[in-house]
């Protein structure tokens, strides 16, 4: 009879210490998936057998990758999963180095998951220095495409914190039809001389978060591309780089239109660019509207602030039809510091179609060359002007335009 308590008791205790656990399942891919970090073993089959079983729990479970390195070939880690799911990466994943062993452009790919959350301070590491010669994509089109990162394609209500990329052989994220994806105290870093490693490019998404993040790589720190919504850039360190950049819009038939973009408390140091939209000239019909720079710090940055609608790098395009990418409700406030570029501030409107409702408040960029002060043009557009203008606002005009 007393043993029979017993038994009965200790099922009860085992039973309510076994209740949290369930509630929370942490899996880890070296304890149960077989899982090697030795820099070699490859981690791909252990770690799609893990979300593949995390995936199909009806109760949310977190995939723990633990510290130490791992050799990563690949990764396709596809929902809808059946509950939330978690991905806390403590270690470093390390892509292959060869370039061509890739089947797709994409090192890591995740899609169609409602309620990620990556987290836990780890690193992807794309071992791209060897790759970054290779590129030829911008001139060469039928050029092998190098792997992104990580892409995110059809991911909602995600949450990626605490996060490193590193040395991509491409773009390091790929932000596609996306909603609600945040990411916080994210890190991107890449040298100066990568080639089109961008650090986040978002693409058709609606409602993407980048906050508290530091950029440092090789192109734009974050890009844009035709149907991002809702997009907000804020506490965002950029630099080395070609700084935060809207386009190149128009290249491409039906793309979709760009609206809600806000970019604040960013600091640029020693980039390209600062902020930046460029559209082709003589391109397929498109817009971007309701787009906003404000409090904006520039260290040492060439064209901080640039609209440019007859974007034609390596002269591919006619520059004399104007672009079919109407841009309005644009503003740009309080941007200080200092410029690399004597003209600061540069706003090539479409001669077809105008900038419409674009504003100026606190500009304040200084330069220091033998040229002079920094001066500003303007074409097409007649901004709003509030608050200090230094340069003064359209101060020239861009060569072959009459002065007004
Ligand atoms: C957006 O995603 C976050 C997770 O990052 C979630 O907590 C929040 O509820 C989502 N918002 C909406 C409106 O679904």
């Amino acid at each position: 009879m007393a043993i029979q308590m017993n038994i009965a008791i200790t099922a009860l205790l085992l039973l309510f210490t076994l209740i949290p656990i369930v509630e929370c399942t942490d899996i880890d891919v070296v304890a149960n998936f077989g899982a090697v970090a030795d820099g070699q073993t490859d981690l791909s089959l252990p770690l799609m057998n893990a979300w593949k079983e995390a995936c199909a729990s009806p109760e949310p479970v977190n995939i723990v990758i633990p510290e130490g390195t791992y050799l990563l070939s690949e990764a396709t880690l596809n929902g809808p999963c059946q509950a939330p799911i978690s991905l806390q990466l403590q270690g470093t994943l390390m892509a292959p180095e060869d370039p061509t062993v890739f089947k797709e452009p994409t090192w890591v790919s995740i899609s169609y998951v409602d309620s990620l959350t990556m987290f836990g301070g780890g690193v992807f590491d794309g071992q791209g220095a060897t790759a970054w010669g290779q590129n030829d994509c911008s001139k060469n089109k039928n050029c092998v495409k190098l792997p992104i990162n990580i892409r995110f394609h059809n991911v909602k209500n995600s949450l990626i914190q605490d996060i490193t990329t590193k040395d991509s052989k491409q773009f390091h994220v790929n932000v596609l039809g996306c909603s609600n994806i945040t990411f916080q105290s994210f890190t991107v870093s890449a040298p100066e001389e990568s080639l089109n490693t961008d650090g986040i490019h978002i693409g058709r998404s609606d409602g993407v978060y980048i906050l508290d993040s530091k950029i440092e790589t090789g192109d734009d720190c974050v890009s844009l591309g035709d149907g991002s919504n809702n997009v907000k850039v804020q506490g965002v360190t950029c630099g080395p780089g070609h700084g935060i950049s809207i386009g190149s819009l128009g290249k491409y038939k039906n793309e979709e239109p760009i609206s809600g973009v806000f970019v604040t408390q960013c600091t640029l140091a020693n980039t390209m660019n600062g902020v930046r939209i460029k559209t082709w000239p003589a391109s397929q019909p498109g817009s971007a509207t309701d787009i906003h720079f404000e409090d904006i710090t520039m260290d040492n940055v060439g064209n901080p602030i640039l609209v440019d609608q007859e974007y034609c790098p390596w002269n591919q395009c006619d520059l004399s039809v104007p672009s079919r990418v109407q841009l309005s409700k644009l503003s740009f406030k309080n941007i200080r510091g200092t410029s690399k570029t004597q003209i600061a501030v540069k706003l090539i409107c479409s001669s077809g179609l105008p900038c419409d409702e674009v504003e100026l408040a606190d500009i304040d960029l200084t330069y220091n060359g033998p040229e002079g002060p920094a001066i500003s043009q303007c074409s097409n557009v007649h901004p709003a002007l509030s608050g200090v203008q230094n340069p003064a606002a359209c101060s020239s005009q861009p060569t072959g335009e009459a002065a007004p």
